[in-house]
């Protein structure tokens, strides 16, 4: 049967990490992919993670399955770091309310939430963002959901369209429909909605009927816990049904070990025990039992103080790392011609920025001079450094 198969390309962030690991330039610059590098280009374990690991290699008595949901440890504390602000603990309440359960990543607990509203709601229609990340419609259209795009990054200002945004989803979709918004650090764009935005927002999915499913991937690499959470938080304050898939990939560099959150915040407690029965069954489909080795880390992490500290040292080192890199980076550009892309560099968050170059310039920007970006012009200001900032710099205004 295999014979008649068609062969499928990659999609472009993958088909670009191949492509920059292939080009034997010593002084390529990846731009690529979102992972986290330091100084030295390398992306090391966290000591927080090692000190739990060994942690775990010495108690630990039993490689039995965990629950269907996961760790209850994991999501519980997950749930109080993402949504407990300052305080870093939510109410019983809200608790009772929640719905959650441990995915194979970020990517995995966006499928189990697709699954659920395809459950719950087939017919709606779940509205992503223009730009939005390269898997985002892939990952959820394949739970046989419909797709819409509302307007989000504006290509010339390098700011959020957040009028035309609203307006477009208020002549658009329709009551009950999903919107996915990115929580912090939106990929690609690095641009994210401001306190007041986020405010208006949830007012106006109330209004609307419409329901928030947050993807925050880019926890705490932002501009801080706090600040990152704030418009989940705002949405969960105001609208009666929230929808969250955290990544712990980024944050606590666990890439590989695909550690995820999903979460359901229900009208009720009633309404959350359901959707517990089928978030279950769901993941019974999908994967049968979630993988535990990462769970169970960020669990000990956020359950041990020790450890919890020298987390939020070592998160908070990647965050003013690259912000630093990107005021050295705007410094370097903004130069005349280059006065636009050097403000939104240095004031976008998290990993990304989205650059105004078209197709043909990212890709000379890769020919001539091995600097790696997707077509779309992202790039993640991780992958530079102060030796390759001048160079790269010198690049990007000799092309634009
Ligand atoms: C990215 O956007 O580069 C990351 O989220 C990695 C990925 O899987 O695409």
């Amino acid at each position: 049967m295999f014979e008649y198969l068609v062969p499928r390309q990659p999609d472009a962030i993958i088909a670009l990490m191949q492509q920059c690991k292939a080009d034997t330039n010593p002084d390529k610059i990846d731009l690529g992919v979102g992972v986290y590098k330091d100084d030295a280009g390398g992306t090391t374990i966290l000591r927080a993670v090692k000190a739990a690991e060994q942690q775990l290699w010495n108690t630990e008595t039993t490689k039995s399955y965990v629950g269907i949901r996961g760790n209850d440890d994991f999501r519980h504390s997950m749930l109080d770091l993402i949504l407990g602000g300052d305080a870093g603990k939510i109410s019983t309440d809200l608790m009772d309310r929640i719905a959650s359960a441990q995915a194979a990543g970020g990517s995995g607990a966006l499928r189990l939430g697709a699954e659920l509203i395809k459950s719950a709601a087939p017919d709606a229609t779940v509205w992503v963002s223009t730009p939005t990340w390269a898997n985002h419609i892939p990952l959820i259209s394949s739970a046989g959901l419909k797709m819409g795009k509302y307007p989000y990054y504006n290509r010339e200002t390098l700011g959020v369209d957040f009028e035309d945004m609203v307006a477009h989803l208020s002549a658009k979709a329709k009551a009950g429909d999903v919107v996915l918004v990115h929580g912090c650090c939106h990929n690609p764009s690095g641009a994210d909605l401001s306190p007041a935005q986020w405010d208006q927002l949830a007012d106006f999915f109330v209004e609307k009927d419409l329901l928030p499913y947050v993807d925050l991937a880019y926890f705490g690499l932002g501009r801080g816990m706090s600040e990152d959470s704030y418009g989940l938080r705002k949405l969960v304050e105001i609208c009666p049904e929230v929808m969250i898939a955290a990544s712990c990939s980024k944050n606590f560099a666990l890439y590989k070990e695909r550690v995820g959150l999903i979460a359901v915040v229900c009208q009720d407690t009633d309404t959350a025990v359901i959707a517990r029965s089928q978030l279950g069954s769901i993941q019974r489909k999908i994967i049968s039992m979630p993988p535990d080795h990462g769970a169970k880390l960020v669990a000990d992490i956020l359950g041990d103080q020790k450890l919890r500290a020298m987390w939020v040292d070592e998160l908070t080192e990647m965050r003013e790392r690259m912000r630093d890199l990107r005021k050295q980076l705007s410094e370097a550009l903004n130069v005349q011609g280059g006065e636009t892309i050097a403000a939104a560099v240095k004031d976008q968050n998290g990993m990304f920025s989205t650059l105004p170059l078209s197709v043909d310039q990212a890709r000379k920007l890769r020919s001539d001079f091995s600097i790696y970006m997707t077509d779309s012009g992202r790039i993640n200001i991780a992958g530079a450094n102060n030796r390759n900032i001048p160079r790269l710099a010198e690049a990007i205004l000799s092309v634009l």
